[in-house]
């Protein structure tokens, strides 16, 4: 058994970031020259994944634009010199296949991952929330491995201060963590009152499940905020089975809001083989003007 299909939800209005988000998905932002969502679909692949579901909105065409054959700019490049360049647009949506399944009533994320169910079939499928950018697959390749051991679902986890749990599906713990990060997870709760939380472990927006979730959520009732929560689905496959989390101290950018975004530009550009000299001394350039 292997983890083959990633689930890419991308159907959101993205209203944290208007009105930049108005006309461009926010998907599509760049992280400094490339898209957020190629960043997010490289990551997939580096862990194995060889087909991508982006479940998208009718609203946002551009995000199948993006993967459309583009033979005038290719032409372009080429006649002016630029092979390499020519090679990177003719590799988008090549090397990895990309369906489309579509949410047209946002209804949660449990709701959005259901809106996959037959193009992913009946096999494990990774979920991967474009907001969130990993900057390696090294967490998605470990889960995905806990997944095949173990036969049942697994959350990516971070800890992070008490007082900051009530934005996400928080866990409760069985034991302790491993060597390897991996815990066992008995239940899970959707943006739990800080006194009510059951530990620091929130669930980040990495997931490996076994396909018998779509059961699950084609029973969702509106959870937390009135959405059909993934997380609620999630707490039918840990009540019956073996249920892991994998926890890592990744450096996670939200790239949903803008000063998220602009620290992840920021960090790739400081990173960036071509761009990372300047870019720094730029940086440094205004933030000691007066
Ligand atoms: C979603 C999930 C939540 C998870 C979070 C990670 O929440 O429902 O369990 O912790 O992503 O970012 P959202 O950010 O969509 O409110």
């Amino acid at each position: 058994m292997q983890v083959r299909t990633a689930v890419i939800p991308a159907a959101g209005l993205g209203t944290r970031f208007l009105p930049a988000t108005k006309a461009v998905p926010k998907e599509l932002l760049p992280i400094l020259d490339v898209p957020a969502l190629q960043l997010i679909i490289d990551e997939a692949v580096g862990a194995g994944i060889d087909h991508i579901v982006i479940v998208n909105s009718r609203t946002k065409p551009s995000i199948e634009a993006y993967f459309a054959d583009a033979p005038e700019i290719i032409d372009k490049l080429v006649a002016s010199g630029r092979i390499e360049m020519a090679e990177q647009m003719r590799s988008i949506g090549r090397d990895v296949r990309v369906s489309f399944a579509y949410q047209d009533n946002p209804r949660g994320l449990g709701h959005a991952v259901g809106c996959a169910r037959d193009l992913v079939g009946d096999e494990p499928f990774a979920v991967l929330l474009p907001d969130e950018l990993m900057g390696s697959s090294e967490l998605l390749a470990a889960m995905c491995d806990v997944c095949v051991a173990t036969g049942g679902s697994v959350v990516g986890l971070k800890r992070v201060p008490r007082d900051e749990v009530s934005a996400y599906g928080v866990i409760t713990p069985i034991g302790e963590i491993d060597a390897d990060g991996v815990i066992g997870i008995s239940d899970m709760v959707e943006k739990p009152a800080v006194a009510d939380a059951p530990s620091d472990l929130i669930i980040i927006g990495r997931y490996v499940l076994t396909p018998d979730v779509f059961d699950a959520i084609a029973d969702l009732k509106p959870g937390a905020g009135g959405e059909l929560q993934l997380t609620d689905a999630l707490r039918v496959q840990a009540a019956v089975g073996p249920f892991h989390g994998v926890l890592r101290d990744v450096a996670r950018f939200d790239t949903g809001n803008p000063v998220g975004w602009l620290s992840a530009v920021v960090e790739l550009a400081l990173d960036h083989p071509q761009y990372g000299v300047g870019v720094r001394a730029e940086l440094e350039r205004i933030l000691s003007s007066p």
